[in-house]
């Protein structure tokens, strides 16, 4: 006999069919945004004191003010940032979520996951399953956040931390680092921010 009611056991399937992230993940996710866009807004204020290159970040676009406001709130989202990257860290080795879904990146499936990405044939019916270019994106932000957090600790304590300050060749060359790994940073969010919109279109 057929019938047109749905069970529980339907909704509920359903439902985890809809969850494509599980809510530990979810949560340091979030965290992690709103600490990232502290760090980037006061970072651009706390640069427009001394600039790098020939150019300074509008106003309308920083935080703090002024260069000691602004590393307040560098140094007050620092926190948040560092205690939630060790815990997804932690977290993600433990639990064998970054092997699971970041393993494994090879050259060949790259290749191949970019030609069908620019010939719009890229599958997507999976959402939780990776493909190598996103994995690939994923693994390199992660040491990209490892690397902005390990130059800032190195230009935050230069005297404290010399070991580290000199690994990176210099409290110069750590600076330039620093900001390098921001421009990174912010390269994928905007192509992360895009593509997730789209997914959920
Ligand atoms: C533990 C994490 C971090 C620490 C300890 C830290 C520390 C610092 C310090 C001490 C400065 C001042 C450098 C100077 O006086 O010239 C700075 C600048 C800056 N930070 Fe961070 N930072 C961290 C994370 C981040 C993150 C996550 C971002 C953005 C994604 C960021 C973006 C910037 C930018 C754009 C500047 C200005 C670059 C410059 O002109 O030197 N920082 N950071």
């Amino acid at each position: 006999m057929t019938s047109l009611t749905v069970s529980d056991e339907q909704v509920s399937a359903a439902k985890a069919a809809k969850i494509i992230q599980p809510a530990w993940v979810r949560a340091l996710h979030w965290t992690n945004a709103v600490a990232m866009v502290v760090m980037i807004m006061s970072g651009w204020q706390i640069y427009n004191a001394s600039p790098l290159f020939d150019f300074r970040f509008s106003h309308m676009i920083t935080l703090g003010g002024w260069l000691g406001g602004a590393l307040l709130w560098h140094f007050a989202a620092m926190w948040l940032l560092m205690v939630n990257g060790l815990i997804y860290l932690a977290l993600g080795f433990a639990t064998g979520r970054f092997r699971k879904k970041l393993l494994p990146i090879t050259p060949s499936g790259v290749i191949s996951d970019t030609k069908a990405a620019l010939t719009f044939k890229l599958a997507h019916d999976d959402l939780s399953k990776y493909n190598n270019v996103q994995k690939l994106l994923y693994a390199g932000i992660i040491i990209v956040g490892v690397v902005i957090v390990l130059s800032g600790l190195s230009i935050w304590k230069p005297v404290q931390l010399q070991w580290l300050t000199a690994l990176f060749g210099g409290y110069d060359i750590a600076r330039y680092v620093h900001f390098i790994c921001m421009s990174l940073i912010v390269a994928f969010l905007v192509v992360h921010v895009a593509l997730a919109s789209d997914a959920r279109a």
